[in-house]
């Protein structure tokens, strides 16, 4: 099979990976989420571990299998993702944030059901904490790596989003191409540096973008590690 073939080129490398969407539930019975499958997340994880990275991936609810040699870690709500991730983050060489985080959650989590009352209705949010700024406020010598869904000005976004989060680079994609993003099996994305600098890919399986994904950030990591 392929993965006995596979050069282990991240042995010793940890690796964490979050995936999915998160919930940010209003009362037991109802959240605030998105459509995200985590097959991205998934894919850098099992590509990563097929190179014997040591790999921890933080999920959100999803309906995919555990990768073979893959430590994961559930969580719902941004917040639980926070904690798992800085967590696993500690002793990490490289961080790949594919998680779909809400950006905000409810001001005011009801510990009831809540019945149906007037007309409308008005939900007061708060804002979520963003991770991965958190993780590149105190870089180290990890890697960090964010993904970003844009539906304009997409490089433009991307490479501030980059700098903000102090990220070494940002993998953009768009919502609106078939068979691509959310849900499914490929994608196209643009690899976008803080600078502005970029490189689109060609259409790609996930599994191929998170082969050459990892292929950039391993060039990124301090040469004591590789
Ligand atoms: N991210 C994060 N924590 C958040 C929000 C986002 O770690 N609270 C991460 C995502 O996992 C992704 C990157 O930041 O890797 C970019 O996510 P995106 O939603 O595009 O960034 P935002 O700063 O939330 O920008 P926007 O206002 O466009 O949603
Ligand atoms: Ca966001």
């Amino acid at each position: 099979p392929q993965e006995e073939a596979q050069e282990q080129d991240l042995a010793g490398v940890k690796v964490v990976v979050s995936a999915g969407p998160t919930r940010e539930y209003l009362d037991p019975v109802r959240f605030v989420s998105n459509p995200s499958s985590g097959k991205m997340g998934f894919a850098v994880a099992q590509a990563a571990a097929g190179r014997g990275a040591d790999v921890t991936l933080v999920s959100g609810p999803v309906h995919l299998a555990t990768p073979a040699g893959v430590r994961r870690v559930d969580i719902e709500s941004a917040l639980d993702l926070r904690d798992a991730v800085l967590q696993a983050a500690q002793d990490a060489d490289l961080v790949v944030m594919t998680a779909a985080v809400a950006d905000y959650r409810a001001a005011d989590v009801k510990t009831e059901k809540e019945a149906k009352g007037g007309e409308t209705k008005t939900i007061e949010l708060v804002k979520n904490p963003d991770i991965l700024a958190e993780l590149g406020a105190d870089k180290g010598k990890r890697v960090l790596v964010g993904f970003a869904m844009e539906t304009h000005a997409g490089v433009e976004r991307a490479a501030d989003k980059a700098r903000r989060k102090n990220a070494d680079f940002i993998l953009l994609n768009y919502p609106t191409q078939e068979g691509t993003a959310f849900g499914g099996d490929d994608n196209q994305v643009t690899l976008v540096r803080a600078d502005g600098t970029h490189e689109a890919w060609p259409r790609l399986s996930k599994r191929e973008v998170a082969e050459r994904l990892l292929d950039r950030a391993g060039q990124l990591l301090p040469a004591a590690r590789l």
